[in-house]
């Protein structure tokens, strides 16, 4: 038996807990533990409500129409921008381009910055720990440009080799482009650092802010990235949206993405004149109901509070990387100084794939595999790793209930 320890973030984790309908959902008639929020987390009741909300009363395609329902639309989806600016502290609202996500925002810079802003041997920096979205659109710009791609190490704790980093950087250096937060690792990355680094050679900085912003105060002013990328679906809104910041200057001077409605000022058959900040990158109807939820979303993270939430995963990641270590055959993947509640671990001579499987049969949700990190996985020497990751809605109970559904799983496959 283990005991479990009250977790003292101050947060009333049952009263958060009832906001999300499917934390009461049974799975294989065991009631659900949801350790799996680094690759989405849970909606709560008011961003459902937002959602059913929209569609119900106000429905309308925005900016476009004089009706009310239009107004009323356009007022909503753009009062979740000025929402986003605060919430990041972007200095202009018109620096908060809607995406369709991380990956969408990161394609979004290679394809427009990168196309105008990289030559024939220039060198982009990219990290060994990241996403496949901040690599592949890289390696296409690269291809397409011969530039040269080139990655900072990571060291045995899973933190990026800094000193090796600062030799990687030269005036041939163009961009860098790494993730803040590690979702395969939970690693945070010290972007100030790499931010001033690599202006002082001249090169532009993109921060893939798919997992630090749920977890991290994120200031992008206070932190001077150039461009900054994230989804709503792992900061409790819905699926299909997110947000590319970038600094204004460089947003202006960047050629236009996705040609349409929208992003344009006048078309004739000769020529066309884009529109202003942010709608030239929002070319088409964007994804209005998904974006209008998003603020909801905000609400709720904001009413709670990012010091109380950080706390109480700080918390549960104490706890869980205590009990999980004291199961023989289990090691941690990613033991950074610096670390958000993410827990990848291997179990000698077990497959994450059969360990993900025993756990569900449990109840329990965890990812496993590559975590779309594929090189990471292969500078670690493994296939891949179970993963836990925590969110505000997580109880100590639930660190338990893994704990005890590992060692089930071992008892039955060792
Ligand atoms: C670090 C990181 N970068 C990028 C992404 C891609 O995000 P999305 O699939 O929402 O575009 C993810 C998603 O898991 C991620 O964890």
């Amino acid at each position: 038996m283990t005991i479990t320890p009250a977790i003292e973030s101050g947060i009333d984790v049952q009263a958060v807990r009832r906001q999300f309908p499917v934390l009461s959902r049974e799975v294989k008639e065991k009631p659900l533990v949801y350790l799996d929020n680094a690759a989405t987390s849970q909606k709560p009741q008011l961003v459902i409500d937002a959602l059913v909300n929209y569609y119900t009363h106000t429905n309308a395609n925005i900016h476009r129409g004089i009706h009310t329902l239009a107004e009323e639309a356009t007022a909503a989806f753009e009062s979740t921008r000025d929402a986003v600016q605060q919430f990041i502290h972007a200095t202009f609202r018109e620096e908060i381009i809607f995406t369709r996500g991380t990956t969408e925002g990161i394609n979004l810079v290679a394809y427009t910055w990168g196309r105008k802003n990289v030559q024939a041997g220039d060198e982009i920096v990219i990290s060994a720990m990241e996403h496949h979205s901040n690599i592949v659109p890289w390696q296409i710009l690269c291809e397409e440009k011969e530039a040269v791609l080139k990655v900072i190490p990571v060291n045995d704790s899973g933190e990026l080799m800094m000193d090796e980093f600062k030799k990687l950087l030269s005036p041939k250096t163009k961009m860098v482009s790494v993730v803040h937060v590690s979702n395969s690792l939970g690693t945070v990355n010290p972007v100030k650092e790499i931010i001033d680094a690599a202006h002082k050679v001249g090169a532009v900085v993109l921060i893939d802010g798919a997992q630090s912003t749920v977890h991290l105060d994120i200031d992008v002013q206070e932190m001077d990235c150039d461009f900054f990328a994230f989804s709503a679906h792992k900061l409790y809104g819905p699926t299909g949206t997110g947000v590319l910041y970038g600094k204004k200057s460089l947003l202006e001077a960047m050629p236009v993405f996705h040609g349409g409605g929208e992003m344009i000022k006048e078309v004739t058959f000769k020529k066309t004149t884009y529109n202003e900040l942010p709608y030239k990158f929002e070319g088409g109807t964007p994804n209005i109901a998904d974006v209008v939820a998003f603020k909801a979303s905000l609400d709720f993270i904001n009413k709670i509070g990012k010091k109380k939430i950080r706390r109480h995963e700080e918390d549960l990641l104490k706890y869980a990387t205590a009990q999980l270590q004291q199961i023989p055959g289990l090691k941690i993947i990613g033991t950074a100084k610096e670390k958000v509640s993410v827990i990848s671990f291997i179990v000698d001579n077990i497959h994450p794939q059969d360990i993900g499987i025993l756990l569900d049969n449990q109840g329990i949700a965890v990812r496993t595999g590559h975590h779309c990190t594929q090189p990471l996985m292969d500078r670690f020497g493994i296939p891949g790793t179970s993963r836990a990751s925590f969110a505000v809605y997580n109880t100590a109970e639930e660190v338990d209930q893994l704990v005890n559904g590992l060692k089930k799983v071992i008892r039955i496959l060792a």
